[in-house]
Formats: structure tokens, C-alpha cells, sequence
């Protein structure tokens, strides 16, 4: 019988599987370089990501084979984000998936070159996939446009360019943070997966993935405030230390938690018209918004 939290571990486990064995051969002249990367990508966190793209794939028949290598290069590049957004240069935060951030271990100077390297290593993972045809290099393109300067990287710039409250902002401002720093690659595990399957269900999954992406930072935002340091890993209280531009901000933290309900809601009915089982999608909905981590 289907169980969310034995399914969810499924995909992790298979995930896990393929990034160990992609990492056994992994080895780097000075060896502290594939040490600093490992340290952050074997550091525990929930790989919501390959999660999501493998139980998408799977709902679109899919093979696990055909998308684990775009997983794998995702949560490198996810990876690889979260060591950046972690430098004293960016929100200077010292603890990460509980444990010390990269540059705290390894020198800011190092952190930003495991960074590096795990960005390159992903397009290496893609390049490799693209040899078995034109849909893989679709995806792989899918990816590079989620992670780069009109994706993921916008939204970081956003973010800092916001950050301090000197400049006009409102609902367009954080909206376009969230889908960007946050959304794009949340989006790339729902879209891609699609891509492989001759875009089947593309629009609707776009939708979801776009929604899951900004419930996903909302609830980020909300347990800045709320969260606990034990649970969620991480610095509390860092967003309005920094004066950051969040849902709590402008909404204060019920307005947050009312937006996050609407666009769980708005997630659920995207997936309306999907003609399989989408019941993991949907308590993947609930387990984000409800997330303690
Ligand atoms: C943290 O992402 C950064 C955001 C985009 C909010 P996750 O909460 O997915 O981090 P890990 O990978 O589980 O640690
Ligand atoms: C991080 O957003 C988004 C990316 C790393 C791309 P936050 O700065 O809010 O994430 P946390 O709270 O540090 O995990
Ligand atoms: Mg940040
Ligand atoms: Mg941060
Ligand atoms: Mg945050």
C-alpha cells in the first residue's frame, strides 16, 4: 500500500545510490577540492529536488536511468548554491543542514571553488547524458537556463540587490525573488522529467513546479522565524537581521501563512487533468507546507 515516507525514501535511497557511486570515482588534485564538495553534498539534506524529479519521471513512464543523471546535476548545482549563499560576501551564515557551512570548515577562499567545481561537475553530468539525443539536450539546456543568469542566479541578485530596505518594493519584487532564487529549480525537477516524455503534461506540470517553487520559499521565509535551530539546521533569524525581502516582511507571519496555503492550493489543482496517480505530488505539497525543515 502507498505510504508517503517509505516512497519518499525510496527515491532518496535510489538518488543516493547513483550519487555514491558517481562519487566513488571522484577524486581531485588536491584532494581538499573533492573533500570540500563531498563535505556539502554528502552533508544530509532532504533532496527534495531528485525526489521530485524521480517520482515525476515516474508518473510520466519515465525511466529512472534517463533522469537520474539531470538529478544528480541539479542538487550539485542546488549544492553548490547553498555554499555560496552562505558566504560572509552573501548572508554570512555559519551553520548549514546543521552542521558548520562549508567556508567555516574549509576557508572562504575554498568554499567558493567546491562551488565552482560542483557547478562544472553538473554540466559535465549533463553533457554526458546529451549523448543519447536531442530530448537530453533539451533537458539539459532546461537546466542551465533554470540555474543561470535569467534563473536561479537572477533571483540571487534580487535578493542582495533588495536586501536593506533602501529601495520601492512590493508583491512584484518578492514574487520575482522567490520564483527565481528559489522557483527555478524547483521547477526544472517537474519540467524536465516532461521534456524526456516528448513534453507530455508540460504546461501542467510547469504550473505546479512555478507554485511548488514559491510555497517552498515562503515556507523558508516563515521558518526564519518560526523554525528552531535543532530542526531546521540553520541560523534562525536571519532574514530580518539582514532586513531581507520576505513574505513575513510584507505580510507579516500570518499574511505568509495564508499566501503558503493558497499557493499549496494552487498546486493541488494544477495537477488536475494528469491522467495517473499523483497522490506522492500532493502530500509532497503538504509535507512543504507543513515542513519543520
Ligand atoms: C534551502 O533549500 C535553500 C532554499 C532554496 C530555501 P533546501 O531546504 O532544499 O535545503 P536542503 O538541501 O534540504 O538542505
Ligand atoms: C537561498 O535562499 C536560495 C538559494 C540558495 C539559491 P535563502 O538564503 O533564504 O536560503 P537559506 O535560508 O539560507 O537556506
Ligand atoms: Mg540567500
Ligand atoms: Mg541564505
Ligand atoms: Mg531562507
Amino acid at each position: 500500500m502507498y505510504d508517503f515516507n517509505a516512497t519518499y525514501q525510496t527515491y532518496l535511497s535510489e538518488f543516493e545510490r547513483y550519487m555514491g557511486q558517481y562519487l566513488q570515482r571522484f577524486q581531485t588534485t588536491p584532494a581538499v577540492l573533492a573533500e570540500s564538495m563531498k563535505y556539502s553534498l554528502l552533508n544530509g539534506g532532504k533532496r527534495i529536488r531528485p525526489t521530485l524529479m524521480l517520482a515525476v519521471a515516474e508518473i510520466l513512464d519515465v525511466s529512472k536511468e534517463d533522469v537520474l543523471p539531470f538529478a544528480l546535476a541539479l542538487e550539485m548545482v542546488h549544492t553548490y548554491s547553498l555554499i555560496h549563499d552562505d558566504l560572509p560576501a552573501m548572508d554570512n551564515d555559519d551553520f548549514r543542514r546543521g552542521k558548520p557551512s562549508n567556508h567555516k570548515v574549509y576557508g572562504e577562499a575554498n568554499a567558493i571553488l567546491a562551488g565552482d567545481a560542483l557547478l562544472n561537475e553538473a554540466y559535465g553530468v549533463c553533457f554526458q547524458a546529451c549523448l543519447q539525443g536531442e530530448k537530453f539536450v533539451a533537458a539539459a539546456k532546461f537546466l542551465a537556463d533554470c540555474a543561470g543568469a535569467r534563473g536561479m542566479i537572477a533571483g540571487q541578485s534580487a535578493d542582495l540587490y533588495y536586501t536593506g530596505g533602501n529601495l520601492p518594493t512590493g508583491e512584484w519584487e518578492l514574487s520575482y525573488i522567490h520564483e527565481h532564487k528559489t522557483g527555478k529549480l524547483l521547477l526544472a525537477p517537474t519540467v524536465i522529467p516532461s521534456i524526456l516524455a516528448d513534453n507530455k503534461h508540460y504546461l501542467r506540470l510547469e504550473q505546479f513546479g512555478l507554485f511548488l517553487g514559491s510555497l517552498f520559499q515562503i515556507t523558508d521565509d516563515i521558518l526564519d522565524v518560526t523554525g528552531e535551530f535543532e530542526s531546521l539546521g540553520k541560523s534562525i533569524g536571519k532574514d530580518a537581521e539582514e532586513n531581507k525581502l520576505t513574505y513575513v516582511k510584507i505580510y507579516g507571519l500570518e499574511g505568509a501563512q495564508a499566501k503558503a496555503d493558497e499557493y499549496a492550493k494552487s498546486c493541488i489543482i494544477a495537477l488536475e487533468g494528469i491522467d495517473a496517480d499523483t497522490s506522492f505530488l500532493k502530500d509532497l505539497v503538504d509535507y512543504v507546507r507543513n515542513r519543520k525543515h
